[in-house]
């Protein structure tokens, strides 16, 4: 079976997923089933994302893209692990090699882009309000993605797409 490539992101209703250096929205329903969800899996992220976290999340492994890879400072703790590499096309290889069932695509904006081709599944947290940035989630064409999981709650809606093949 092939791996998974799953972004997961947290949406507004105007597709607006941060400013360039925080993301608008923070339920803790939806951090802590983000950390249920990937834990265990690599994460590709983009260094700026990176940035905005500001750890390396433990449990998983973090694949960060930039320019500049021999500048990033890899995790030494033992509970995260890290990796650089200069491409969304290398980090995209080197996290199928690491797990054959599921990848997960972290953002940001320019990542969400360039990992669309590859992308399988889509896992987005759609929270029912508009949001001001200049950082958005890429279109979704309606002919490219089904719907096949959608839970609602108070302010956000967990809804799962695949690509239609
Ligand atoms: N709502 C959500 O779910 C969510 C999720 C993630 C992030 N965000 C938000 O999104 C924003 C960040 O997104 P962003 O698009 O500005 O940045 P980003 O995608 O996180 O990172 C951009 C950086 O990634 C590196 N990069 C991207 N493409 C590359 C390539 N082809 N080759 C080499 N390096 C490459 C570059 O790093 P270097 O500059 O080091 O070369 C670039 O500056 C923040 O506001 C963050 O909070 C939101």
């Amino acid at each position: 079976m092939s791996t998974r490539i799953i972004a997961i992101a947290i949406v507004a209703a105007n597709g607006v997923l941060g400013d360039g250096e925080r993301q608008p929205f923070e339920f803790a329903e939806d951090w802590a089933r983000y950390k249920k969800v990937t834990s265990g899996h690599p994460m590709i992220m983009g260094r700026r994302t990176l940035d905005a976290i500001g750890r390396w999340l433990p449990g998983r492994t973090t694949i960060v893209v930039t320019s500049k890879p021999d500048d990033v400072e890899l995790p030494t703790d033992g509970k995260a692990t890290g990796f650089a590499v200069s491409s969304v096309e290398a980090a995209v290889d080197l996290a199928r090699s690491l797990d054959d069932d599921e990848v997960y695509v972290a953002g940001g904006g320019s990542i969400y882009a360039q990992a669309w081709p590859f992308l399988t599944d889509l896992d987005l947290t759609e929270v029912h309000a508009e949001a001001e940035g200049s950082v958005h989630f890429p279109e979704m064409a309606a002919a490219e993605w089904v719907e096949v999981r959608r839970e609602p709650h108070q302010e956000f809606d967990f809804v799962g797409y695949q690509r239609v093949e």
